[in-house]
């Protein structure tokens, strides 16, 4: 891989991935792609941004040949609840933009193509605790089901034509860099935000509603790891179930009450709370484990301890 153009760089992800990535493989090898959301200095001063929208074949190619990009990773998605209310949208930007990828990568024959799945991929009938890696994918939501087909069009480009197609099934992501839109697992980011703004947070699921969930650092280290891993080792490819934690939002506020004791939260569940009974309580990730040595670094207390810090500063910076 020698230049890696970024869709969705200034996403809850792709903002800190593209920085990370920028570390990894050089700064001017690191194309930031935005497409409507301005990019923060720390995108446009740390390296190239071009404007790419996937849905538009004609702009991606353009970006590609300019830059002789080799290797995309895709993190432009619409998520589970923005897809509930918008589903056209949903597999617009989902499908048609991986297809466009794929297809770009295709005919450049580039080195690799990294685009995530969710834990979105499961649905009523996959076993809800430790869920395997193979096992019953029959999503409720748009975005589920287009990640499904992700996986399997991935999966495809790998059989058919050879090309190098990886991605790892996210479970919730928490950060404090860029707020995550239109996720069901966005309250488990929220809930820190109002924790130190406000000392209390409305949680749109019951307290006994429990996810799989990841801080960004481990996202960050799982899906370079992946990036970095040896493609003959590999015997899955696009659809690696990868886990670092499992709560409750129960847990999860006592977990903040630890160290902001007047915390208080109360329930008011919405229609993400389907989506959320829809999928699993944890993960069995001992495939990308074996294959490409998955371990995670974050604890529910290691992470609450880090996000309280950072978004304490933040709060008396006066940025949130
Ligand atoms: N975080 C995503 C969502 O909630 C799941 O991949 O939609």
């Amino acid at each position: 891989m020698k230049k890696i153009l970024v869709i969705g760089s200034t996403g809850q992800i792709g903002s800190e991935l593209t920085l990370e990535l920028r570390k990894e493989f050089g700064a001017e090898n690191v194309i930031a792609g935005i497409r409507k959301t301005a990019p923060s200095p720390k995108l446009t001063e740390t390296g190239p941004c071009e404007v790419v929208d996937a849905t538009d074949r004609a702009q991606l190619e353009a970006v590609v040949k300019k830059h002789n990009i080799d290797a995309i990773v895709n993190m432009a998605a619409i998520l589970s609840a923005t897809g509930e209310k918008d589903p056209m949208y949903a597999w617009n930007v989902n499908m048609n933009g991986l297809i466009n990828v794929l297809e770009c990568a295709r005919e450049h024959k580039m080195a690799q193509v990294l685009t995530p799945s969710s834990i979105a991929v499961f649905g009523p009938g996959t076993p809800l605790d430790n869920t395997p890696q193979e096992t019953i994918l029959r999503p409720t939501t748009m975005y589920g089901i287009t990640k499904v087909a992700g996986e399997l069009l991935g999966d495809y480009y790998v059989r058919k034509y050879g090309l190098d197609v990886r991605g790892l099934r996210y479970p919730g992501i928490i950060s404090n860099e860029t707020l995550p839109g239109g996720g069901t697992t966005d309250y488990a980011v929220a809930i820190y935000y109002d924790a130190i703004k406000y000392g209390r947070y409305t949680c749109f699921v019951k307290e006994d509603t429990r996810l799989p969930m990841m801080y960004m650092p481990d996202c960050l280290k799982a899906t370079i790891m992946l990036m970095k891993a040896d493609f003959n080792k590999l015997k899955h490819h696009s659809d690696f179930n990868v886990g670092a934690m499992s709560f409750s939002v129960k847990e999860l506020a006592e977990n903040i009450k630890k160290y902001i004791p007047h915390f208080e939260i109360s329930y008011e569940p919405d229609f993400r709370q389907a989506i959320a009974d829809s999928w699993p309580n944890s993960i069995d990730d001992s495939a990308a484990r074996e294959e490409w040595g998955w371990k995670p670094d974050y604890d529910l207390d290691a992470m609450t301890r880090d996000m309280l810090q950072v978004l304490g500063e933040k709060h008396k910076a006066g940025l949130i």
